[in-house]
């Protein structure tokens, strides 16, 4: 039987595993769902010991488990090392979605859930396609499976457990599905993420919340002067004001600009679907641009003061901010965190005391569309699309992915088949049935072109 017509004959299995994944609210980031993340652990454990490793097992850190299986058929062949997540982000607010984020529904051809696409049905992908090669007899490479629970919080005890375990993680290819493709009918290959530089400010003034007439106007104002700070980060050509802020990000030649404009987007589709009437973004570069090769800097939420109903006269004693960056190469998230630190506490008046905390950071990953692990998933996007993959740079994070470059020296290929449209982060995420079984199918084929072209198992050929 060939691996296409065993995923022919298990649609409804392979869909109903990845539900029954889906209704388990996996939220890495609130303590309130630890044992709900555990059971996320166990379930890809489970399956994957049911697919056919040799062994799995849940590895413990100081935060969430790791999922690390493997199926070694010849130390002598090529190793495929799958990345991916199991947690998910928080699926608030609540009642902006159509349905329930934990009780998945099909609908339309789609599947809808917190995490239909970020990552689990990505990331299940990987396990169904090694089901299927394992069930057919097709596997042409040993396989190890790494699957986390804190990638939307930052990956830091991943980042530990890779440091610690090189020998163990050694493999050809880390073979990653976190990303998307441009659409449907272009399939393409993620090759740029930008890096990350997150922090929270908190701008203190009076030691007390203040009558707002009684005091208005003679006692500074912590959210009046967190908003000024924040809206002169940005000047009037979308450029970022901290000094030194773009010193080593990389410009791209005219060349490589217009090879990056070949790529298909429509721009008044995308106002269409975000119900905008312009994009806004840095002077002199296009949207696709702005986000794959250009940094940025945005407010994720900015509380202080009442909000509650009504009204209530109130000067507020404090602001507080959560400001991200996203980065390019060569910027190193370290320094950036330094630099908006620093810009705070020195433009912030002396009517005001500033506290600015870091969170997690990330740098930016570049990938080489020469590798090997390139050419095999070019291959293998050509074989189940019938076109060839065209390379793109994507705007989101994958942090621990440049670490996988520098500690385990293995080359990681972003071979995602998500959509921008999938809602991820958002509420009503979902994921296209299309997307995840020809995700499994490109998958599969993958391992044949990656063993084919590496030299290990050379000669070795379905
Ligand atoms: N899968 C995404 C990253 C992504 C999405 C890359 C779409 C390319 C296209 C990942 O799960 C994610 O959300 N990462 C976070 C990073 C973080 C919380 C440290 C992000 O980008 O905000
Ligand atoms: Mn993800
Ligand atoms: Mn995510």
């Amino acid at each position: 039987m060939t691996p296409l017509a065993y995923l022919n004959d298990h649609k409804d299995k392979f869909l109903d595993e990845l539900l029954d994944l889906l209704r388990i609210p996996s939220v890495s980031a609130d303590k309130n769902f630890n044992n709900e993340v555990r059971n996320a652990a166990n379930f890809i454990k489970d399956k994957l010991i049911s697919s056919g490793v040799d062994h799995a097992e849940l590895f413990e850190t100081k935060g969430h488990p790791i999922v690390y299986a493997e199926k070694i058929i010849d130390p002598s062949f090529s190793t495929v090392l799958v990345y991916g997540h199991y947690d998910v982000q928080p699926a608030d607010p609540y009642e902006l979605w159509d349905h329930p984020p934990f009780k998945p529904i099909v609908k339309n051809d789609r599947i809808y859930a917190r995490g239909a696409c970020d990552d689990k049905g990505q990331m299940y992908m990987h396990v169904k396609a090694f089901e299927t090669m394992m069930a057919t007899d097709t596997l042409t490479c040993n396989v190890k499976f790494m699957i986390e629970g804190e990638e939307e919080v930052g990956s830091k005890n991943l980042e530990a457990f890779v440091k610690k375990e090189k020998q163990k993680l050694s493999a050809d290819v880390i073979l990653i599905s976190d990303t998307s493709i441009i659409n449907n009918d272009t399939p393409s290959i993620t090759v740029g993420l930008r890096g990350l530089s997150y922090l929270e400010v908190e701008i203190t003034g009076p030691n007390k919340d203040l009558h707002s007439g009684v005091y208005g106007g003679a006692v500074a104002n912590p959210i009046n002067i967190l908003t000024k700070l924040i809206a002169e980060m940005q000047d009037e050509n979308g450029r970022i004001t901290i000094p030194g802020f773009y010193d080593d990000v990389i410009e791209y030649s005219d060349r490589e600009r217009v090879e990056m404009a070949q790529a298909p987007f429509d721009l008044n589709r995308y106002k269409k679907e975000l119900d905008i009437e312009e994009v806004k973004g840095e002077k002199g570069f296009s949207t696709i641009e702005r986000v794959g090769i250009r940094p940025c800097l945005d407010v994720n939420g900015i509380w202080g003061g009442y909000t509650g109903p009504g009204s209530k006269t109130v000067l507020p004693s404090k602001a507080f901010a959560k400001i991200s960056t996203r980065l390019v190469s060569n910027q190193n998230s370290d320094n950036i965190t330094q630099m908006i630190i620093k810009y705070f506490e020195k433009k912030a008046p002396k009517s005001v005391k500033v506290k600015v905390t870091p969170h997690h950071g990330g740098i930016p990953a570049v990938i080489s569309t020469y590798s090997t692990g390139y050419k095999a998933a070019s291959r293998a996007f050509e074989q189940s699309w019938g076109k060839k993959p065209i390379p793109t740079m994507e705007g989101g994070s994958i942090p621990i992915v440049a670490l996988f470059i520098q500690e385990l020296k293995t080359e990681p290929i972003l071979m995602g088949f998500g959509l921008d449209s999938d809602n991820i982060h958002s509420p009503n995420e979902s994921y296209g049935l299309f997307n995840y079984f020809k995700g499994i199918e490109t998958i599969a084929y993958f391992y044949n072109h990656f063993s084919q072209i590496s030299k290990k198992n050379k000669g070795y050929n379905l």
